[in-house]
């Protein structure tokens, strides 16, 4: 039998929140200075921003940055990073070690984020931080009124509130690398009570639980004490109190096979999360017509610290593979996209990046390259695709997935874009076939945009550009040949 891939425009099945193409940026290794903030570099604006960093995120188009960290935010103390630079103190670090000159914080960063036309999202300090202080934090961002932190940013140079709207409500505290490690009972009942404080200073934030894997007790455990009637958390102001609920995930293997499907371990994830709060609502009586929290995947990448360059393993070098494996996280993304409210790539600049940065300019590596296309051309509805082709039926990473999901050679999603395109990616993650498809629901003409390169090893770093865009054209007619090892992404006129 022809494999085939049958696409239906008219089955919308729901519609894509533009912040799965959302970005994070931590005080890590060269993600904040000499990444996106090199103050003295003339390729710096009068900010210190780094312009051809601008410039390529700005081309990415990415709704949402998360800030500060990341592992990094357990220690941080907001108030140290902002008013005269000079008189910010520098202090220790103890996620990455480092010592931090809080040269950069929040005005800055919050500045940046009006630079590039993004929308910031704080996450707060479940470590050694306090509840004033977060709340401390937010009336500095969002006060309107005459009170001591809105009139503090109002000194330090900024009259208008920022209107910051996404606030994480802690970062991995389950793990045992956090300063400040929490139990699961323990961190319920905390994020409970300051979501209540947080929501009665201001009713119009969007606070995001801090969930593991999506797949785990503390999910679910956690879920289960913070999702109740609103009726019952706070009646002088009936608000949710818990509106996003996160997920970590990073793959990646030695075996290119492995590595490029391990992304499909996200699609269970979302769908047990998805599940659990499904549970989580039901158990404790939330009422239909009360929101329903949407999963927030704000990590996720390809990432093995102990293949990567620089201190923690922060740099990593792509290659094709891993860009055939973020195309699939990001196929995973549009296929789910009924369930996320957001998925941030980690991180944005230099630190597990797609984008690297030196003192003379940038490279893109490997992974920029779907990215790009997903932000330019996946966004819209999510539409009926689906695949007839054999399957890897290997060694997977993680192990459980292949009990759990299918990987077929041809990994798919489509969207209906605004334009009134339909948009379909398809990735060949076999390294030695190319497949010939019979593509059903096709109309010429069709514009294709291909992403590949010599073998799964190839990288675009050392001034070597081995992986981009190729643009060509299908007349629509017959069957298509996918290539081996190739993301492709095809458009036509619905
Ligand atoms: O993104 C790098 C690190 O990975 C983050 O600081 C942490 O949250 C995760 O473990």
């Amino acid at each position: 039998l022809i494999p085939t891939i049958s696409v239906n425009a008219t089955a919308q099945l729901s519609k894509i929140n533009p912040n799965i193409y959302a970005g994070f940026t931590e005080h890590m290794g060269r993600c904040i200075y000499g990444g996106i903030y090199d103050p003295g570099n003339s390729l710096s604006d009068e900010n210190g921003f780094r312009k051809d960093v601008l410039e390529a995120l700005k081309e990415l188009n990415i709704p949402t940055v998360r800030y500060p960290g990341g592992n990094f935010v357990a220690t941080y103390h907001w108030l140290d990073g902002v008013g005269p630079k000079e008189q910010r103190p520098a202090r220790p670090e103890l996620a990455w070690l480092g010592t931090e000159t809080n040269h950069f914080g929040t005005d800055e960063f919050l500045k940046w984020c009006e630079v590039i036309g993004t929308e910031p999202y704080f996450c707060l300090n479940f470590g050694t931080g306090t509840l004033d202080e977060a709340m401390a934090w937010v009336e500095y961002c969002n006060g309107t009124g005459n009170t001591y932190y809105a009139n503090l940013r109002r000194k330090n140079g900024r009259e208008e509130p920022y209107n910051v709207r996404y606030w994480a409500l802690g970062n991995e505290v389950y793990g045992p690398w956090q300063v400040e490690q929490t139990t699961k009972e323990a961190y319920a009942h905390k994020a409970f009570q300051w979501a209540k404080a947080l929501k009665l200073l201001d009713p119009n934030l969007i606070l995001i639980l801090c969930g593991e894997s999506g797949t785990s007790s503390w999910d679910y455990y956690t879920l289960k004490q913070c999702l109740k009637p609103t009726k019952v958390t706070l009646t002088s102001n009936p608000t949710p109190l818990i509106d996003m609920h996160s997920i970590h995930m990073y793959t990646a293997s030695k075996d290119h096979l492995q590595n490029a499907t391990a992304p499909l371990a996200a699609e269970r994830a979302i769908e047990i999360a998805s599940s659990l709060i499904d549970l989580a609502r039901i158990e404790n009586g939330v009422g239909p017509d009360e929101p329903r929290p949407t999963l927030c995947f704000d990590e996720w990448n390809v990432w093995d610290p102990m293949r990567a360059e620089g201190r923690f393993g922060a740099e990593e070098t792509y290659t094709l593979s891993d860009a055939l494996a973020v195309g699939v996280f990001l196929n995973v993304f549009v296929r789910k996209s009924r369930d996320l409210g957001m998925a941030c790539i980690a991180q944005s600049v230099n630190v597990i990046s797609p984008l690297m940065t030196s003192p003379t300019g940038i490279t893109k590596q490997t992974t920029w390259w779907p990215l790009l296309l997903f932000s330019k051309y996946m966004r819209g509805w999510t539409i009926a695709a689906h695949v007839a082709c054999g399957s890897y039926n290997g060694d997977t990473s993680p192990t459980w997935l292949r009990s759990v999901k299918d990987t077929p050679w041809l990994d798919v999603s489509a969207v209906l874009s605004d334009d009134g395109f339909v948009n379909l990616v398809t990735i060949n993650v076999h390294e030695q076939k190319d497949f010939e498809v019979k593509v059903e629901g096709v109309k010429g003409p069709v514009e294709v945009f291909t992403v590949t390169g010599a073998n799964v090893t190839v990288t675009n770093m050392k001034g070597k550009e081995e992986v981009f865009v190729k643009e060509t054209t299908w007349d629509g007619q017959g069957h298509y040949v996918f290539p081996k090892h190739s993301l492709i992404l095809m458009r036509w006129k619905a």
